[in-house]
């Protein structure tokens, strides 16, 4: 196996395990500290996850595909996630997902994550980010915008350049 982890993710991993009675438990833990590392999981990652918790791959692997907001692909160096449920449909999501994707080169029709092709800017819907009464919503890494108008979103993407 060839991925390695850095000493420091390393310890604060075993520092994590140890807080769980059953190592299994923080499988979800691990995988959210490795995609903040490498920003996706790849599947050296889900093989030494597997390792490091005593499991099957296979039991890493079925939540990575399960959960969302695990990826197994590189994202570009900024995320924009795009709220598409209820009240952000109703509040224009899709024509707020559909703006970002011309602006980016990318296609407004596909629902999952999908990248620039200078690497620059991921996009991609999302489901409810809580603030249902503001929409319509969206993330840029961990910033968090409401009420977001088309020149709200260009502001957006001029800032992140
Ligand atoms: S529906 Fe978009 S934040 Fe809840």
């Amino acid at each position: 196996m060839s991925f390695s982890v850095p000493k420091k993710l390393q310890t604060e991993i075993n520092r994590t395990i140890k807080k769980y009675p059953e190592k299994r438990s923080a499988s979800l833990m691990l995988l959210h500290a490795v995609q903040e590392e490498f920003g996706y999981v790849s599947n050296e990652a889900i093989e030494w996850i597997a390792d490091k918790l005593e499991l099957q791959p296979i039991n890493v692997y079925e939540l990575v595909t399960f959960y969302p907001m695990f990826r197994q692909a590189p994202a570009g160096k900024h995320v924009l996630k795009v709220c598409r449920t209820l009240s952000c449909a109703l509040g224009g999501a899709k024509t707020l997902h559909g703006h970002l994707c011309n602006k980016l080169g990318l296609d407004r029709n596909a629902h999952g994550l999908q990248t620039s092709k200078d690497g620059q800017f991921s996009v991609e819907y999302v489901e409810c980010l809580a603030s249902c009464g503001t929409a319509p919503v969206m993330m840029c890494d961990d910033d968090f915008f409401e009420g977001v108008s088309l020149e709200k979103a260009d502001e957006i993407l001029e800032a992140n350049q």
